[in-house]
């Protein structure tokens, strides 16, 4: 494994991008490999081929990507001396990636290029996955030889359901080994999230009291202010629970619940994280319908705006039965969290912007403060990681006040990033691309993890797919009364989304 403490810059190689007119390369892919290159990650020895279906020539992708640099707020990028160096470096194939000529030329450019090593990234559609893997191997070009790496990248979805993601996988190691296989889950970017292991192993005092007879209960919440605006078509036939909950959710729920690996390589800690995946509980049918409850905004007002309801929404079916939130309680069947159950929720048109975990401790169990466990004054300990917006670290501790009685306050001790460190600025594409050209799969998922997670989601789209309506929601609200109701069977509130 490389040295993660020192910033070299990664191998040469080309990275390929499929998709290369798309929005994704140009809204992200470029950006990306424009802050990296001014953050020395990247040497003059990178060379990107894009490949589409649009006519033209290397200089029609360079002044594609210019012009919408220019025109989208980020003019400091375009003007980069970063930017100059790299456009030199940007090639062009026009062509249909389901047709067999492509990879030929593909193949005949990385011949010319000055390494032949090349990482392949699938800025497409997902339904072309599988054709594109087996296609590049067709034509020789995953084949790693005498030091050279070939490397595929994909974006969830990773398939719709347990039976799609096996047979992704399937397709996909047919033709690659697992090592040549990088998944992209964008959360893992979030340098947040990369922080909760930090958190965890590198704090004595926090991983000590880490396990069921200390945690109360585990909420991890995704709450977006955005609606789904124009992502009609997408979103009615994906919903909340596809969207977020196997993918972005359970990632942080495995690092939140993973053990602490062996060492921070790679594959000691994929394996950790696997094994939370493949130990959450498998619910039967009823079990599922009592531990989950979903929701769909309703017209409102939202930022200012009348926002109209979810199925009213543009290439929205006026008769969806598609949730835009949901919320779960899971269980993790390991030593370490029997019994804690963990509340997961996420959703569209919420209150604010707001993704947290949030662990809440037992109440003391002591009688020196009477009747500690109603007492408001004296509320459990909360541990909150903040992943996004504000990132930082709150622990909601008791204290005295100051006073002859003996009475206690609760306050908060607070951590924000932006006190201390400049983590603004980038895409959160920086360290995902520059692991996968070192060659660190790390912050990837692995086939089982993926499959893993369908496999404890499954039970849910059973249900779901009953045809039920989910429940409404205000826009701007928390969420639908059944979500409260879901963790207040238990006892428990959710915690609040957005600030006070
Ligand atoms: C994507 C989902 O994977 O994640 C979107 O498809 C969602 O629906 C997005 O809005 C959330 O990501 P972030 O980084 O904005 O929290």
């Amino acid at each position: 494994m490389h040295d993660r403490l020192h910033r070299s810059p990664a191998p040469p190689l080309t990275l390929v991008i499929f998709g290369a007119t798309g929005d994704l390369t140009r809204r992200l892919l470029m950006p990306t490999l424009i802050n990296m290159t001014k953050a020395g990650m990247l040497g003059d020895d990178l060379h990107v081929l894009g490949v589409s279906i649009e006519p033209g020539g290397d200089e029609f992708l360079v002044e594609r990507l210019d012009t919408f640099l220019a025109a989208n707020g980020m003019e400091q990028a375009q003007q980069s001396d970063a930017w100059q160096r790299l456009k030199t470096r940007i090639s062009y194939i026009s062509g249909d990636f389901t047709q067999g000529a492509i990879y030929q030329e593909i193949s005949r450019r990385l011949q010319q290029a000055p390494s032949a090593n090349a990482a392949f990234y699938f800025a497409v559609q997902p339904r072309f996955f599988g054709d594109i893997t087996s296609r590049l191997a067709e034509h020789g070009l995953l084949d790693e030889t005498a030091g050279v790496f070939r490397r595929i990248a994909i974006e969830k979805p990773f398939g719709h359901d347990l039976a799609s993601a096996q047979m992704l996988n399937a397709t996909l190691l047919h033709s690659a080994e697992e090592s040549q296989v990088y998944r992209i889950d964008h959360f893992l970017g979030k340098e947040t999230v990369q922080n909760i292991m930090t958190t965890r192993f590198a704090n004595m005092m926090i991983e000590a009291l880490w396990n069921n007879n200390y945690v109360d209960h585990v909420q991890i919440t995704a709450a977006e202010f955005v609606d789904v605006g124009t992502r009609g078509k997408f979103y009615d036939a994906t919903g909340a629970l596809r969207d977020m909950v196997p993918n972005h959710l359970f990632q942080l729920l495995a690092m939140v619940a993973m053990e602490p690996p062996n060492s921070f390589d790679a594959e000691s800690v994929r394996n950790e994280k696997g094994k939370v995946l493949k130990a959450l509980r498998h619910y039967s049918r009823d079990e599922a319908a009592k531990n989950a409850v979903r929701g769909a905004y309703t017209a409102g007002p939202l930022d200012g705006k009348d926002l109209p309801a979810y199925t009213e929404t543009p290439d929205v079916a006026p008769d969806s039965n598609t949730e835009t939130y949901v919320a779960l309680k899971l269980f993790v069947d390991t030593w370490r969290w029997a019994g804690v159950p963990f509340y997961l929720r996420t959703g569209k048109a919420l209150r604010a912007r707001d993704t947290e975990v949030v662990i809440t401790f037992r109440q003391v169990p002591f009688a020196q403060f009477p009747r500690a466990p109603s007492r408001p004054d004296l509320p459990p300990n909360k541990l909150i990681i903040q992943v996004q917006p504000n990132e930082g670290l709150q622990m909601g501790i008791s204290i005295k006040s100051p006073g002859l009685v003996l009475k206690t306050a609760p306050i908060e001790l607070d951590f924000r990033y932006a006190d201390h460190f400049d983590i603004g600025h980038q895409t959160g594409y920086e360290s995902l691309l520059y692991e996968l050209f070192l060659g660190d799969q790390t912050l990837f998922q692995r086939a089982d993890s993926i499959e893993a997670g369908w496999a404890a989601v499954q039970p849910f789209l059973d249900l779901f797919a009953d045809g039920a309506k989910p429940d409404p929601y205000a826009p701007g609200s928390m969420g639908p009364a059944c979500a409260d109701e879901l963790i207040g069977r238990d006892g428990r509130v959710w915690h609040k989304i957005g600030d006070d």
